[in-house]
């Protein structure tokens, strides 16, 4: 399972592209609001804080067809490639998907909140779904389950689609999806660093600082002797 990052915030990608084998950026517009920067700059921002290899995954937010894919393509040149126009899985998203795809436009059908709308998107060609986790279990839904469910159909069906799982609360959605078998995930910053926190093992590193030798500084005079 590969680790996307959600998050518009340009310090946060900076020094978590250093910390963690992230393949990529997912921003909404909620997240974009966030941020107090003018939109253009922000999105070249991140793809200079990320490089050209890691995935960039911005939404649109026309309500038309002919507007969201003249928005994906605009938004392509800004972002520069690899980028995915996240578009939601509406009946306007879902034409704009097929139109983009004749183009060759990467797309992400995002919003999902059932199977067969992950369904239908794969079938327009979209190169990833984002089931949304966190609020179908803010609403007595199962994310964890519908997710199971998609990665089970894409499977069968054999549809190239990958599955983007997000909207994440805790570190259990988490693990709970990647034993699922999504492909990847796209998680916040705070909980991508609990992802790796354990008490236990600062416990382990203290104590094993306490007892053992310090960290040996290898200068250019100890190699030289030896
Ligand atoms: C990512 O594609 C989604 O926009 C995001 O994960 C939604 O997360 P939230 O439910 O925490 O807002």
């Amino acid at each position: 399972m590969l680790y996307l990052l959600d998050t518009a915030n340009r310090q946060e990608i900076t020094t978590l592209v250093e910390q963690f084998p992230l393949v990529g950026v997912t921003t909404n517009p909620t997240l974009i609001a966030r941020e107090s920067e003018p939109f253009d700059e922000l999105i070249r921002g991140i793809r200079a804080a990320i490089g050209p290899e890691r995935m960039l995954h911005v939404q649109t937010s026309c309500e038309d067809v002919q507007g969201i894919v003249e928005e994906a393509l605009a938004l392509q040149e800004l972002a520069e490639p690899p980028f995915f126009a996240k578009i939601p899985v509406t009946a306007i998203g879902i034409q704009a998907i097929m139109q983009l795809k004749k183009q060759g436009v990467g797309v992400t059908a995002t919003a999902v909140f059932t199977q067969q709308q992950a369904l239908i998107a794969a079938r327009a060609g979209a190169d990833f779904v984002a089931p949304y986790v966190n609020r179908l279990d803010n609403i007595a839904g199962n994310g964890v389950s519908v997710v199971k469910d998609i990665v089970h159909l894409f499977n069968i069906h054999a549809l190239p689609t990958k599955v983007l799982a997000a909207s994440f609360k805790n570190v259990e959605q988490v693990h709970a999806v990647s034993m699922a078998g999504s492909h990847c995930v796209t998680v916040a910053p705070e909980l991508l660093e609990f992802l790796l926190y354990h008490p236990l093992t600062d416990i382990s590193v203290a104590q094993f600082k306490k007892d053992g030798p310090a960290c040996p500084r290898w200068s250019s005079d100890i190699i030289t002797e030896e």
